[in-house]
């Protein structure tokens, strides 16, 4: 009966559920909308050079691809950015600079479902383009950090790691890996911390194959590189060459303008961060809970060559992904997510064919006016009505007995303490405004 379970790693989502996740967008929406981003979206399925040649190895791994009845090789999206780099890059030269663009999808990536990993996950995406200095990336990481604000987390729930693709390309230059091959080796420096040392010098040795470096030293000189945990660690780091030195001036001023938005408590210097993703190329940033196990909250970085490797213009850009998975975790743990109230405003208890058509006139009315309200489409006695609505999560019920229409009007009853009030039908509209600001005081018993 496999067809009768959902697929590993892809969730069904019950309305309680479903209302968390729709919470959690609109926090995302809102820090988005604040910082004057435009929401776009792309197509969930592409075509698969779009992610072959763009996302990297680890990805390429992960995609849910395969050919369609037109015989196209396709893939599901396991990431938004390819394809915003070719939109973007498709109409650049008309759009007023720098873009501010988010957008809020599902992503699919073939991964071994586990705590905080699943094969079909929620993201936010925020991406900066045009502007390539590091205010943008300052602006970036502002945003992940209100983004996570925005639930009611504090400073101190989660740590924003901060890293540099290019300190890291200088670095192995230095040791004689040469820039087409930095990404090689940052993809066995992403390992780092969870591989062992066989592991990752075999590794390393296939990531420098045909050069003169050493694979072990450049192992070697990577754990203390990565070691650097405060701008002064950096310092000492760059000290003597002058590309990394010039290049903390703007370290520098990205760590000063996050102090100035109030969020220095927030993000840390530390080089362990490299990515996984091939296409950056500069600052780089991941999200996590601070002192959890957890898998990262969010990941982004400056990746200024994909919109013109994508056909488009030489347009610098920076950008993160949020997750919605370890994101619902540490919210439910922090006991952050609200509780689930998705009843209606009022619930109209109809007694008697008589009353029917006098109610549902009502009942049109109000939810024309923008209440949500909900009625009995069956006959009953008004104990199982009023049983019923209160099971829907109703705060009011709207009474029409065949002597209250004769009379012209509706009783409004609050389920919490049985107290009525009556109400002229003409004036229900306003008069169910003010029971839902006022209570049930605001009509007269
Ligand atoms: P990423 O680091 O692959 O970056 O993903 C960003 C976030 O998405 C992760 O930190 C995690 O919260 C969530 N995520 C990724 N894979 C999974 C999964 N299998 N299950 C649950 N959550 C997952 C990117 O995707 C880049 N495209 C982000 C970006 C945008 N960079 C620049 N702009």
């Amino acid at each position: 009966m496999s067809e009768a379970r959902t697929l590993p790693g892809f969730r069904e989502f019950y309305p309680e559920d479903r209302a968390v996740i729709g919470h959690i967008f609109d926090v995302w929406r809102q820090a988005c909308r604040r910082h004057g981003f435009r929401e776009w979206e792309p197509p969930v399925l592409e075509p698969l050079e779009l992610f072959t040649e763009k996302s990297g190895e680890e990805i390429v791994r992960q995609l849910f691809n395969f050919e369609d009845k037109g015989g196209r090789k396709v893939s599901l999206r396991p990431e938004m950015t390819p394809s915003l780099a070719r939109m973007v890059g498709a109409k650049a030269n008309g759009m007023p600079k720098p873009i501010r663009w988010f957008a809020i999808g599902e992503n699919y990536r073939y991964e071994k479902p586990q705590k905080g990993r699943l094969r079909a996950f929620y993201q936010l995406n925020a991406d900066l383009l045009g502007e390539a200095g590091p205010a943008a990336d300052a602006e970036i990481i502002a945003l992940c950090a209100e983004c996570l604000l925005g639930f009611g987390l504090k400073q101190s729930d989660f740590r924003i790691r901060l890293s540099d693709r290019t300190l890291w390309f200088r670095f192995l230059a230095r040791l004689g890996v040469p820039e087409d091959r930095a990404g090689l080796a940052l993809a066995v420096v992403d390992k780092l911390e969870r591989g062992s040392p066989a592991e990752l010098l075999t590794a390393m040795t296939a990531a420098l194959a045909g050069l003169d470096a050493d694979p072990s030293a450049v192992l070697q000189g990577s754990r203390e590189f990565a070691a650097a945990r405060s701008f002064d660690d950096l310092a000492r780091l760059a000290s003597g060459d002058t590309a990394m030195e010039a290049r903390l001036a703007e370290w520098k001023q990205l760590l000063d303008a996050l102090a100035a938005m109030g969020l220095g408590e927030c993000v840390a210097v530390d080089l362990t961060i490299v990515r996984g993703l091939a296409y950056y190329t500069g600052f780089v940033f991941e999200a996590f809970e601070t002192g959890g196990e957890a898998r990262a909250l969010a990941g982004g970085g400056r990746y200024d060559a994909l919109v013109k490797k994508l056909g488009g213009p030489d347009l610098p850009a920076v950008g993160f992904g949020m997750g919605d998975v370890t994101l619902r975790d540490l919210l439910e743990l922090r006991g952050l997510m609200p509780a689930y109230a998705d009843g209606p405003d009022f619930y109209a208890l109809i007694l008697g064919d008589d009353a029917r058509k006098a109610a549902l006139e009502d009942v049109a009315a109000l939810r024309r006016a923008g209440f949500r309200v909900e009625y009995n489409l069956r006959d009953g006695k008004f104990g199982k009505l009023a049983q019923a609505a209160e099971a829907a999560g109703a705060k009011y019920g709207v009474i029409y007995g065949g002597e209250e229409v004769a009379r012209g009007v509706a009783k409004i009853r609050s389920f919490a303490d049985r107290r009525e009030g009556e109400v002229p039908r003409s004036d229900l509209v306003p008069a169910l405004r003010a029971v839902l600001e006022e209570g049930i005081d605001a009509v007269s018993p």
